[in-house]
């Protein structure tokens, strides 16, 4: 069969180079694609605002499925318009993406169904958020209710910080994203990210990952979209595993379907470990990038059933076999990112960088004149196997240490915490 990515992130390289390894599959195509994702796909591009010309080139080129990787194209209604059509989608509809489109719709679905969360207030006007503030003192986090690419959350230390973030997402500082605001309260404690395939009833756990949000080693710095990632993520016992499915993930699923928007596609819970218990912090409607580089690269089965059963609406006969070894990754940025990002500069040595149990996925990358030129914030994604996310941080270092690359960067630390808590209960 043939299949269409959707995406140019490191994410959809591993969607990609995990989908090219399906008997399955006939050919495979991305739009718009990267340097890396040439080298398996066909690379394509759509004018977005165009999208009969994706449907005419799905039927075409006779897509049996359409895998849809970023939040925007969900929350446009992509789904929903090649549903329409005909044409099988992984990815849910944008009613249903509303999970992640609107931080104030799934604080009400937790409220309603006694979801587990940081207790919290939804304004649409400037002066009720202000009211809420001088009853709920700092540390206290204020978020723009819409889709800001992750930095529409302001964890506010002080009641002026706190303040002035509600000020600005009310005067336009994080555009339509700011049309209201969820005041929430600070949780403290350990984040992982849980991910589950769903069907619309039914939820299949896939393996859990953390990532590393700040820019800077030790966790400090600019929040990003991810500066590196491993899984499992050793917080996540099977208890906590199974706690989170009855007590987040099996009541959302319960409430879409309650309110005739089933939630079809992979959910994303953003999970933080309290003293009181695990909770939800948000959720995304997509995979994590670059969680899920580290997923694919654990993942044994074929992906392909699994994604086209989701798009069926029918899950329950898939089952999914997992590594037992960890996979990490570490993110290459452009110098300035997450800010000013310098694009342009030539990527050498990727070559001798593919040593054994690495493979290097490709985000803002492209090719021109035969030569890798980075062309985004993140570029490019060392992912690694080991035995120990010790071993396979120690692999990815290595690999890295070959990339010829001045203009660009990462976090020497990926997997810290982990590392530290095996060192303490050594195998
Ligand atoms: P989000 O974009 O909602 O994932 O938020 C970005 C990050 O902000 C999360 O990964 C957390 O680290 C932090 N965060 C969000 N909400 C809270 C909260 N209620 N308490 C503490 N930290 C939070
Ligand atoms: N790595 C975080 C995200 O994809 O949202």
């Amino acid at each position: 069969m043939n299949i269409l990515v959707l995406g140019s992130g490191g994410r959809e390289h591993a969607l990609c180079w995990k989908i090219a390894q399906s008997p399955l599959l006939g050919q495979l195509y991305c739009a718009p694609g990267n340097g890396g994702i040439a080298q398996i796909a066909h690379c394509v591009n759509f004018d977005m605002d165009n999208l009969a010309a994706l449907v005419q080139f799905c039927q075409e080129q006779q897509i049996a499925l359409v895998v849809i990787g970023p939040e925007a194209l969900l929350a446009a209604g992509l789904a929903d318009i090649l549903t329409d059509a005909g044409i099988s989608v992984f990815g849910p509809s944008a009613k249903a993406a509303q999970l992640e489109s609107s931080k104030g719709f799934t604080k009400s679905i937790c409220a309603e169904y006694n979801i587990p969360t940081a207790a919290y207030g939804w304004f649409d006007k400037a002066a009720d958020a202000h009211a809420y503030l001088q009853t709920h003192p700092a540390p206290i986090v204020v978020k723009a209710d819409g889709l800001a690419a992750g930095k529409g959350v302001i964890l506010a230390e002080t009641d002026e910080e706190a303040r002035a973030a509600v000020d600005k997402i009310f005067s336009g500082g994080f555009g339509a994203a700011g049309a209201s605001v969820v005041i929430e309260e600070f949780m403290q404690g350990e984040e992982a990210s849980f991910f589950a395939l769903c069907d619309g009833t039914h939820a299949l756990p896939l393996a859990t990952a953390q990532d590393h949000k700040r820019v800077g080693d030790g966790d400090i710095g600019l929040n990003t979209g991810g500066m590196g990632a491993y899984s499992p993520a050793p917080i996540m016992s099977d208890e906590l595993i199974a706690e989170t499915l009855t007590q987040i993930i099996n009541p959302t699923l319960q409430a879409m379907s309650d309110k005739g928007i089933p939630y079809k596609g992979v959910l994303y819970a953003g999970l933080m470990l309290t003293q009181t218990g695990i909770k939800l912090v948000e959720y995304n409607v997509r995979f994590g990038d670059p969680e899920c580089q580290v997923l694919m690269a654990r993942l044994q089965s074929d992906i392909v059933p699994a994604l086209m059963a989701v798009a069926k609406g029918d899950i329950r006969d898939v089952q999914l076999e997992w590594a037992q070894e960890v996979a990490l990754t570490v993110v290459m940025a452009a110098d300035g990112y997450p800010e000013n990002v310098k694009k342009g500069s030539e990527i050498k040595g990727l070559d001798k960088a593919a040593i054994e149990g690495v493979t290097i996925f490709h985000a803002g990358t492209k090719i021109e004149n035969g030569k890798y030129i980075a062309n985004g914030g993140r570029v490019l994604n060392i992912t690694s196997m080991g035995e120990s996310v010790a071993v396979a941080q120690k692999k990815a270092y290595q690999s890295i240490a070959a990339i010829d690359w001045p203009e660009g960067f990462c976090r020497r630390d990926i997997g810290w915490r982990a590392i530290a808590r095996e060192t303490q209960t050594p195998k």
